[in-house]
């Protein structure tokens, strides 16, 4: 199976690309889990990758932030271009690609300190900002963005483990923007919540993609409907199909496709 080509979907592909992938492949060990995907991701959008499980969504996302180097016995070939350069290029200080490509993960994993510290202690620690009104400035400004501060701001030395499950995603939510990344990678980062914090992230995303590019994977069909621009459907390591949200819903070109979002499998 051939992975859709997807440079003609936009006319302005080339000042609205964030991220190229072009012949990515990854194995882990002799599981050749992506196979040859080839993606444009759009700047200031929302893209979904969806798919059954165990299809390479998550695999697909680390590649992106370089996170799967940190996973014994996987091999890459392939790129995958961000803003004009490939973050495989042996030249590419991986901590930098790191910072600029946030990342929020299914469970929220906030630092056991508190919430103050959990937004500033990257920045500080990049020397991104000082010490004193600096970086309160900056915990305040991430946690508007996050939708936080309103719940937060009377006990920001609370530790971040004493928020609701929600409310700690968006705190990890706000310790991704505080870097000033590009990107940010979300991995079904509402899969453990309930309706209601879904609901608030949902809207969230909707707010920060004016000003990051947004990968999310999900295995919530409206979700991805309701919120991304872009999605992309997997299927044991290809991507089948990738297209507007509302074609790849209404009209699957792909029988694969059509039957995951039916329901028929996954
Ligand atoms: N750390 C790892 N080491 C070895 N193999 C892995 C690792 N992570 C994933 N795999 C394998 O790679 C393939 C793709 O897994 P991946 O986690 O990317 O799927 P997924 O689409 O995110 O699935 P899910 O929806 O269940 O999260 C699977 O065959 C899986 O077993
Ligand atoms: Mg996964």
């Amino acid at each position: 199976m051939k992975s859709s080509g997807n440079n003609t979907l936009n006319p302005h592909r080339n000042s609205d690309i964030k991220i190229t992938a072009s012949g990515l492949n990854l194995w882990y060990g002799d599981n050749h889990a992506l196979q040859d995907i080839n993606m444009d991701i759009h700047k200031n959008k929302i893209t979904a990758l969806i798919g059954p499980s165990g299809c390479g969504k998550s695999t697909y996302l680390r590649c992106i932030n370089r996170m799967n180097d940190l996973i014994d016995n996987t091999r890459i070939t392939g790129e995958i271009v961000i803003d004009s350069k490939n973050i495989y290029d042996a030249d590419i200080d991986v901590v930098a690609v790191r910072k600029r490509i946030g990342m929020v993960f299914q469970q929220p994993n906030p630092f056991p300190k508190s919430i103050y510290d959990n937004i500033s202690y990257a920045p500080l620690k990049h020397r991104l900002i000082k010490k004193g009104i600096e970086s309160d400035e900056l915990v305040e400004s991430s946690l508007i963005s996050a939708g936080l501060w309103e719940e937060v701001k009377d006990k920001l030395k609370s530790p971040g483990t004493s928020l609701s499950g929600g409310q700690q995603q968006r705190l990890c939510i706000a310790r991704a923007i505080a870097v000033k990344p590009d990107v940010i990678l979300m991995d079904e980062p509402t899969s453990a919540l309930d309706p209601i914090s879904t609901e608030k992230i949902e809207s969230l995303m909707m707010d920060l993609k004016k000003d990051y590019t947004i990968v999310i994977v999900t295995h919530n069909m409206q979700q991805a409907h309701r919120t991304a621009d872009y999605a992309a459907y997997f299927h044991l390591g290809n991507m089948v199909e990738y297209n507007q949200t509302e074609t790849l819903f209404n009209s699957p070109a792909e029988a694969l496709t059509e039957s995951y979002i039916s329901g028929r499998f996954g």
